[in-house]
């Protein structure tokens, strides 16, 4: 049994992160979505809303499932649930940047590996934080988030 986790903030889930998640089920047996909380960031969506929002746009697709990471170290989290590698999608050189150090801290802590995906050509651009703007100051977001996020996203619009 080969287990990937797909660790993010996931706030909101978005086209990008469900593109990068897909491909992710594609090479492993089962794919944890782990939803994390940074106590130094803030959220526009809740946890459990953030679980909620990944839930309902997966719940369709076989061998994927969703929960948190909880407080302690992803290393942690991977080393006493068996999974063999994370799974992140690269979108840019700062990209990388950000996670080389990570990828190497967590593999050191547990030997967990980190497997790279470069994001589809269509997603480059796409973060929460963008898709969370445009949506706010009334642009249209419908391509870029499931169904299930775009209805939480209209509802705080202008
Ligand atoms: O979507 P994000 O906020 O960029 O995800 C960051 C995440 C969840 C991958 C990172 O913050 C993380 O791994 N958090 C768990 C705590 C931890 O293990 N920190 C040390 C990382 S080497």
């Amino acid at each position: 049994m080969r287990r990937a986790v797909c660790p993010g903030s996931f706030d909101p889930i978005h086209n990008g992160h469900l593109e990068v998640i897909a491909r992710a089920a594609s090479l492993f047996d089962e794919v944890i979505v782990a939803v994390s909380t940074n106590y130094a960031k803030k959220y526009r969506f809740p946890l459990e809303e953030r679980i909620e929002m990944a839930r309902e746009t997966l719940a369709s697709l076989r061998g994927i499932v969703v929960e948190p990471v909880g407080e302690g170290l992803l290393a942690e989290y991977c080393r006493q649930r068996g999974v063999s590698a994370i799974v992140k999608g690269l979108r840019s050189s700062s990209d990388f940047d950000y996670e080389l150090p990570m990828a190497t801290m967590n593999r050191q802590l547990s030997g967990v590996e980190t497997v790279f995906l470069p994001a589809e050509a269509h997603y480059l651009h796409l973060s929460s934080t963008l898709i969370k703007e445009v949506a706010t100051l009334g642009g249209s977001v419908s391509e870029y988030v499931p169904r299930s996020v775009l209805k939480r996203l209209l509802a705080g619009a202008p």
